[in-house]
C-alpha cells in the first residue's frame, strides 16, 4: 500500500495552527514559566537513560493538540507501520525501508517479498562478529604474519559518515586497532592517510551500497595500487574486504567472494550503519559494543512505535520542529552535544536530515507550496559558545537549537563535568530568559558607570531571550544511548517526511551534479572544452592554461 498523500496545509489542523501562530507569535516562552511553576514537569519525557526537556518551546497545550491533531490527519500512524512492516514507501526507487530491521530481535519477522529477511540479518550480524574476532585476536594476520593495527575505512556519504561518526564517539569503548577514513576524491586526502600506513599491518574496508560511486572506486584503486608496490595480487584477498549490494562489482574488483559482507537495497545509504556498513564501528570497538548500539537503537524504536504520540520522543521533536519550520518560518536548526565525543554527531545528521527531507516535490508529484527539510548545523558545547552562539543569542534569527548533555562524564573528572554541565545548562536559561533593559542598568549602577556611557551601551548588552531550545540530558555516552540518540533523530526525519507530503527515503537531487562531473571530466581529460554558460566556459579554461 503507498503512503498517504496528504497536502498537509489542507488539513483542519495545520488551518487552525495558523491560526493558533497569530496569538503565539509574540508570546513569551520566558511569561510561560512565570504562570505556570510546573510547566517543566508537563512538558517532559523521561524515558529509560533519556530526559527530553521540551518546555523550553514557544508551545502550549494548545500547540501541542493542535500538532498531534496534525499527526493525526496525515495518518502518522499508518505510516509508521507501513514503515516498520516492510512495505515498498521509498515508492520512487520501489523499495522497502528497513534500516529498523537491522536491530529487531532474532525472534522477529520481517517480511520483505514474502521471505523473512531477519534471519539473513542475522547471518551477517554472525559474519561480523567472526571476522571482528579473528582480526582483534590477531588469528587473522596480513601478507607478512603480522597482525593487524590498522583499518581503513573508503567509503564516502552513508558509507562514511556513519562509521566515522560512532567511531568518534565511541573512542573511550576502542581498542587496539587505528581506524582512518578516506572518502574524499581529494588525492591529497588519499594521500595524507597513506603516509600513516604499513601496508603489511593495514586492512582495507571498501563500503559502497553501489559499487559504482567514483569516490569510493577511485580511492579504493589508488590505495590498491599503492598497496601492490609492497605487496602481491595474491595478498589482496588478505588485506582488502568490502561491503556492498553489488556483489558483481565487487569481485571485478578483484575481491575474493570471501571478503564481501552482503548488504540489501531496503537499507539506505544514510539509515545504514547499523548494517554492514559498520563493520569498521564493530572493528573499532569490539562486536558486543557494536550489538549494543544495535540493542540501544532498537529500544528507541520501539518506542517510537508503540507509544503514544504525546509521549513519543521522535513524535514530539519532529512536530516541534515543524512548529517553528512551517509557522514560525525557521530555517535551521543547531545540534549543540556537550560532549567533544559527537564532533561529528552534526555533519552525520547533515546527510540524515537534508538529503532525507530537502525535497520540493510532494508525493502526489506535485510541488510543495510550504517549507520542507530544515537546514541543520552545530559544533559541540562549550567550543560553539566562542563561536556562533553570539548569532543565536543575539541575531536576528529564530534557530531552535537541541543541547544534548550527559549526567557522567566518561573517565569521571567531576571537576571539568561540572564546568561543562554549567555551561550548557546555563546557555538554555540564558536563551530563555535574555537579559532586560532593567537588568543590565542595575548592572551599570553597581558598576557606576557614567550616566551616557551606560545609556550608550544598554542596548548593545539587552538580550531578547525567548529562543526555543530542547534539553536531551542523558544518563551517560555509552553504545546503547548512542543507538538510541541517532535512531531517534531517524525517527525524527521520518515523522517530519510524512507530514510534509515528500518522499524522504531517495536522493534524486544528488544526480545531476554527478553526470556533469562525468561529461566535464571527460572534456578536461581531452582538453577540450563543450558549450558551457560563460562563467563555467571561462572557470575551465582557466584550469587547463
Ligand atoms: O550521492 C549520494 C549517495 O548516493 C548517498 O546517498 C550515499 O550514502 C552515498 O552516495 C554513497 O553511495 P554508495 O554507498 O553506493 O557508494
Amino acid at each position: 500500500m503507498a503512503l498517504p498523500t496528504i497536502n498537509p496545509t489542507q488539513t483542519k489542523a495545520w488551518q487552525e495552527l495558523q491560526n493558533h501562530y497569530q496569538s503565539m507569535q509574540n508570546n513569551s516562552i520566558k511569561e510561560m514559566f512565570q504562570d505556570d511553576t510546573t510547566r517543566a514537569e508537563k512538558f517532559h519525557i523521561q524515558w529509560n537513560d533519556f530526559l527530553v526537556d521540551y518546555s523550553k518551546n514557544n508551545i502550549n497545550q494548545t500547540t501541542l493538540n493542535l500538532l498531534l491533531k496534525l499527526a493525526e490527519e496525515v495518518h502518522l500512524k499508518e505510516a509508521i507501520a507501513q514503515q516498520f512492516s516492510g512495505e515498498s514507501i521509498n515508492q520512487t526507487e520501489n523499495r522497502a525501508v528497513l534500516h529498523t530491521a537491522l536491530r529487531a530481535s532474532e525472534n522477529d519477522t520481517v517480511l520483505v517479498d514474502n521471505k523473512n529477511i531477519i534471519p539473513d540479518v542475522y547471518q551477517v550480524k554472525k559474519e561480523i562478529e567472526i571476522f571482528t574476532n579473528q582480526i582483534l585476536s590477531g588469528e587473522k594476520k596480513g601478507y607478512t604474519n603480522k597482525p593487524f593495527t590498522d583499518v581503513v575505512n573508503i567509503g564516502i556519504g552513508g558509507s562514511d559518515l556513519g562509521p566515522a561518526m560512532v567511531v568518534e564517539a565511541l573512542q573511550f569503548y576502542k581498542n587496539h586497532l587505528n581506524l582512518h577514513f578516506v572518502s574524499n576524491i581529494d588525492g591529497d586526502h588519499v594521500n595524507e592517510i597513506i603516509k600513516k600506513l604499513n601496508p603489511e599491518t593495514t586492512l582495507f574496508v571498501i563500503v559502497s551500497k553501489t559499487f559504482t560511486t567514483q569516490e569510493t572506486l577511485t580511492n579504493s584503486e589508488t590505495i590498491r595500487t599503492w598497496f601492490l608496490k609492497s605487496a602481491t595480487q595474491l595478498d589482496v584477498a588478505k588485506h582488502f574486504v568490502a561491503v556492498s549490494t553489488n556483489l558483481e562489482k565487487v569481485t571485478n574488483f578483484g575481491i575474493d567472494k570471501n571478503n564481501i559482507f552482503p548488504m540489501w537495497d531496503w537499507v539506505g545509504g544514510r539509515f545504514s550503519l547499523w548494517s554492514a556498513v559498520g563493520l569498521s564501528i564493530s572493528l573499532a570497538v569490539g562486536f558486543d559494543n557494536f550489538n549494543k548500539l544495535l540493542k540501544g537503537a532498537n529500544q528507541m524504536d520501539e518506542h517510537f512505535k508503540n507509544e503514544s504520540f504525546n509521549k513519543n520522543i521522535p513524535v514530539l521533536l519532529a512536530l516541534i520542529s515543524v512548529w517553528y519550520n512551517n509557522f514560525f518560518g525557521a530555517q535551521s536548526e543547531a545540534l549543540i552535544p556537550y560532549t567533544q565525543y559527537l564532533q561529528k554527531l552534526a555533519p552525520y545528521l547533515q546527510q540524515g536530515i537534508m538529503e532525507s527531507n530537502g525535497k520540493s516535490i510532494d508525493r502526489d508529484g506535485k510541488p510543495v507550496n510550504y517549507q520542507t527539510g530544515t537546514i541543520i548545523w552545530g559544533e559541540p558545547g562549550t567550543n560553539s559558545q566562542h563561536a556562533f552562539f553570539q548569532l543565536i543569542h543575539q541575531g536576528t534569527k529564530l534557530i531552535p537549537t537541541d543541547f544534548i548533555g550527559f549526567v557522567k562524564p566518561l573517565y569521571g573528572n567531576q571537576d571539568h563535568h561540572n564546568k561543562l554541565m554549567s555551561n550548557f545548562f546555563a546557555q538554555t536559561e540564558a536563551l530563555l530568559n535574555g537579559k532586560s533593559a532593567e537588568q543590565v542598568q542595575l548592572e551599570f549602577d553597581t558598576q557606576n558607570l557614567e550616566k551616557s556611557k551606560a545609556e550608550f551601551l544598554k542596548p548593545f548588552k539587552v538580550f531578547e531571550g525567548n529562543k526555543p531550545t530542547n534539553t536531551l540530558l542523558i544518563q551517560k555516552l555509552t553504545p546503547e544511548t548512542l543507538g538510541s540518540l541517532v535512531a531517534m533523530y531517524e525517527h525524527k526525519i521520518f515523522v517530519q517526511g510524512i507530514i510534509w507530503n515528500i518522499f524522504s527515503y531517495d536522493q534524486w537531487g544528488v544526480e545531476l551534479g554527478k553526470q556533469l562531473a562525468n561529461s566535464i571530466l571527460s572534456e578536461i581529460e581531452n582538453k577540450s572544452i563543450n558549450k558551457h554558460d560563460s562563467s563555467t566556459n571561462f572557470l575551465l579554461n582557466h584550469f587547463l592554461k
